[in-house]
């Protein structure tokens, strides 16, 4: 016999959780204990599911990023003045930035308009409780989709978010780090999960996988905080590995770094003969496109260099740099070094190549790396 697959060794892990028996603890914890918010009110008989489902839509994409109390008052507000999707995609972007505005993360009020109005367009303005349609509208990912299809409409789908991933890591003492044979540590998440929200719905209990997933929430954010856990008070201790081990402060662990790959760039100093200095646009493709920069090759250490400079026309004039950065971005480790350069007739000034003076330089965009160097040389 070989390796146990990842998705048997995964399999039998999730097979060997008590699913329902942590579904039953954490509702009979909820149910007093649920904290009042008014999106949390039980639909009224004749409100129709999908008129409900937009008001948790709401509520969900106000609380990413952002606490209950400071939500409350704004998802009332928005409620009153569009209480169902028709009447926001009439709205304009202004009217719902202005609405927003305080709640920061803007790009979430926008994605709101332009999914209400997609909405009017594909659904006739019935918002959708279905996963899979919820995914295809702008500004909702599977964590949104599974908060509204849970929250509002009861069924079995999985939730992973910031407080969920600490809950579960102490819980069962997951590795951050990708194990062979297991699914990737998110996925791992998200399985989970799902076990325990189909747990949930095996239950005899109104509403079990509603109430059970917003229970995971408040859990999360009221007991299995990140520092200094109400581990004494908490429904799942008994089954909490970090717990019994005493280790909940090393839960979630850090994803490993990456591993970062060396990289050495070289730039030209070159000035004219007023002391201006020669800087260069970054293209409109690609990282940081309208930053200024003075010329610079990436990825090529001086000896590849010198076999053509870019942009054409200019050369190099010593070989001793004139300054050295260490930087990282992404996944490199970089080594910036700055020669001396010199100008020759084929330099072609234009848009995205000129002198400036030392004056101007203060209302240039420059990124933080060309900032420091250019700091250590002047
Ligand atoms: N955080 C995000 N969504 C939430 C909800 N529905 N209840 C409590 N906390 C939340």
């Amino acid at each position: 016999m070989g390796e146990p697959s990842a998705s048997s060794a995964a399999a039998r892990f999730i097979a060997s959780i008590p699913g329902e028996e942590l579904a039953s603890a954490l509702l009979e914890w909820f149910d007093p204990e649920a904290r009042p918010m008014p999106w949390r009110k039980p639909k009224p008989e004749d409100t129709p599911l999908a008129e409900h489902a937009y008001g948790i839509w709401i509520s969900e994409s106000m609380l990413q990023q952002t606490q209950v109390t400071t939500v409350i008052p704004y998802w009332e507000r928005w409620m009153a003045k569009w209480p169902d999707v028709a009447s926001l995609a009439a709205a304009s972007e202004e009217e719902v930035l202005l609405m927003w505005e305080g709640l920061g993360y803007y790009n979430r009020a926008r994605n709101l308009l332009k999914a209400a109005r997609k909405v009017m367009e594909l659904h006739g303005g019935i918002f959708p409780t279905e996963h899979g349609e919820l995914l295809k509208l702008p500004g909702i990912g599977p964590y949104t989709a599974g908060a509204i299809c849970s929250i509002a409409c009861n069924q079995p789908c999985p939730i992973v978010d910031g407080n969920i991933i600490r809950l579960l890591s102490r819980l069962f003492t997951l590795s951050a780090t990708p194990q062979a044979g297991s699914p990737k540590p998110e996925e791992l998440l998200w399985q989970i999960s799902e076990s325990l929200v189909q747990a949930a719905a095996r239950l005899q209990y109104p509403q079990s996988c509603s109430a059970f997933n917003q229970a995971m929430m408040d859990m999360g954010a009221r007991l299995c905080i990140p520092a200094n856990p109400l581990c004494l008070t908490c429904p799942l201790q008994r089954h909490c590995k970090a717990f019994k081990e005493g280790s909940q402060s090393q839960y979630p662990q850090r994803p490993p770094r990456p591993l970062l790959t060396p990289r050495e760039d070289t730039a030209l100093l070159v000035r004219n003969g007023q002391g201006q200095i020669l800087l260069q646009k970054r293209t409109l493709a690609g990282r940081n496109h309208g930053f200024w920069q003075l010329p610079l090759m990436e990825e090529t250490p001086l000896q590849k260099a010198l076999e053509a400079f870019e942009p054409p026309g200019l050369l190099l004039a010593s070989r001793k740099p004139l300054a050295t950065l260490r930087h990282h971005i992404t996944c490199y480790r970089i080594t910036l070094k700055v020669y001396e350069g010199k100008a020759t007739q084929g330099l072609a000034l234009g848009e995205h190549l000129r002198f400036v003076s030392g004056k101007e330089l203060a209302a240039i965009p420059l990124t933080g790396s060309q900032r420091k160097i250019l700091r250590k040389i002047l």
